[in-house]
């Protein structure tokens, strides 16, 4: 069975996806971790006026709760009361990107190195998957349009969105990227162990059963190793105008 197929099986279908009947218009941006991604979507969700979802957060923050709870993902009853909960007060800030549950902020305590593993690894769950599922369209239903990143986006999520995107760059440019961010932050770096982690995260997102980090058949793929982050911006905004997404005059304006 194909992935789609697969998807289709499980009961999760896409959303309508025209605009003339109210379904707000997605652009979806996959890739592995350090990929630019983030930077890339939200720059590109300020030019368009557009709602930025990114869902690495949605699972970053279950995994947050199941960790606080000192519950397991195996444990299906934490998992479905947890996901019920996010997604009643689960709330992502499209412009500043901070991520609140109820009235606690969590931006940051989702992005430790502990989190980020831990996001990994609940995300390998069906369960998790499957739930998660309604979170994130959710989130898109309440807006005109969205440009949203995470690994299944353009595969399972939004298999109909008007654009798909996969972004990605080589493990050792994205390990650099990394080290240059903690530095920045005054940090010191093992280089060696940041490339370890990113190519073991790598195996589980991309190596799982369940929805694996992939292109789309119909991603258009971009590495972006050696462009820089406006590049990848003004040629996905070309992409947008070429699909009739955006009118002529708005892009490339931030
Ligand atoms: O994009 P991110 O690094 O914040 O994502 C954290 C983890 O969540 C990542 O290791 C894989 C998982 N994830 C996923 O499986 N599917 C998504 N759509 C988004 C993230």
């Amino acid at each position: 069975m194909t992935h789609d197929a697969d998807a289709d099986a499980r009961g999760w279908k896409p959303l309508p996806q025209d605009p003339e009947s109210g379904g707000a218009k997605v652009v979806t941006i996959d890739g592995p971790a350090g990929s630019g991604k983030s930077t890339v979507s939200r720059t590109l969700a300020m030019r368009l006026g557009w709602q930025y979802v990114t869902t690495g957060a949605i699972y970053r923050t279950l995994a947050l709760m199941l960790h606080e709870a000192g519950a397991s993902f195996a444990d299906k009853g934490s998992v479905e009361r947890f996901v019920a909960f996010l997604s009643e007060r689960y709330r992502q800030d499209s412009r500043s990107g901070r991520v609140y549950l109820g009235e606690r902020e969590v931006t940051h305590e989702i992005r430790t190195p502990f989190v980020s593993e831990q996001a990994s690894i609940v995300a390998q769950d069906e369960l998790v998957r499957r739930k998660l599922l309604p979170v994130q369209r959710k989130v898109v239903l309440d807006c005109n349009g969205a440009v949203v990143d995470g690994r299944d986006m353009g595969t399972v999520v939004f298999p109909d969105a008007a654009l798909k995107v996969f972004l990605t760059a080589s493990p050792e440019e994205r390990a650099r990227r990394r080290a240059d961010e903690i530095r920045a932050s005054g940090r010191e770096v093992d280089a060696q162990s940041l490339l370890k982690e990113i190519h073991e995260r790598d195996a589980r997102d991309a190596g799982r059963e369940v929805a694996p980090m992939k292109a789309a058949d119909d991603a258009v793929i971009i590495d972006s190793s050696v462009l820089a982050r406006e590049d990848v911006v003004k040629k996905i905004l070309k992409l947008c105008i070429d699909q009739g997404l955006v009118p002529l005059a708005n892009p490339g304006e931030s």
